[in-house]
């Protein structure tokens, strides 16, 4: 059943070449977002790993944008929070940042200060991972909380990319890879 699945959520990233710039694979998980059992998929999955390695888990914690299609559903079937990290200046009140380098770009990340309690433990999740500098800046983030971070989980990981050595010592759950 979980090879299915995964073939299933395979089935269902496309690639397009040289987006958003030159020499940059894109993989784009819209055809995922719109077949329900390609996403039922991805949220089982998810859930499982979840079950498994954290059941402990007290939060979902989601980055701006694309792990904000995955990460409330997955909230809701584990039935805890879910969290969003959002790019600068788009988040009321007071808020704790972080800044990056992205495979193409530069940012920063915010969380609001009263999202995430010293001691909670909270998941990431995001829809890929690449070199991996807005996870790491999103684990910076909650070491800024003093949250328990238990793990990252994405979807997609790039492996040439190597980000999950950006992010180690925290590890980096993916449920597919090219
Ligand atoms: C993409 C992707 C990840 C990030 C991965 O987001 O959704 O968040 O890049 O790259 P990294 O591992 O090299 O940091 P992007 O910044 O393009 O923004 P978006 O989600 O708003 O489209
Ligand atoms: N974000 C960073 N790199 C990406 C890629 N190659 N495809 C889709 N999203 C990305």
């Amino acid at each position: 059943a979980r090879e299915a699945k995964l073939d299933l959520i395979k089935k269902h990233i496309k690639v397009f070449p040289d987006f958003p710039s030159k020499g940059v694979l894109f993989r784009d998980i819209c055809p995922l977002l719109k077949d329900p059992l390609a996403l039922t998929a991805v949220t089982d999955l998810l859930e499982e790993h979840v079950r498994l390695t954290h059941p402990e888990v007290d939060l979902i914690v989601g980055l701006d944008a694309r792990g904000f299609l995955f990460g409330p559903l997955l909230a809701q079937r584990l039935g805890v929070g879910f969290v969003v990290i959002r790019k600068k200046g788009k988040l009321p009140g007071p808020t704790v940042s972080v800044s990056y380098t992205l495979e193409y770009g530069q940012a920063e990340v915010e969380v609001q200060e009263d999202a995430v309690y010293p001691g909670q433990k909270v998941l990431l999740i995001d829809d890929l991972l690449a070199t991996g500098g807005t996870l790491y800046a999103a684990c910076e983030l909650m070491k800024k909380k003093q949250a328990d971070l238990l793990g990252c989980m994405v979807v997609i990981e790039l492996k040439d990319l190597r980000g999950f050595e950006r992010v180690k010592p925290i590890s980096v759950f993916s449920l597919v890879q090219y």
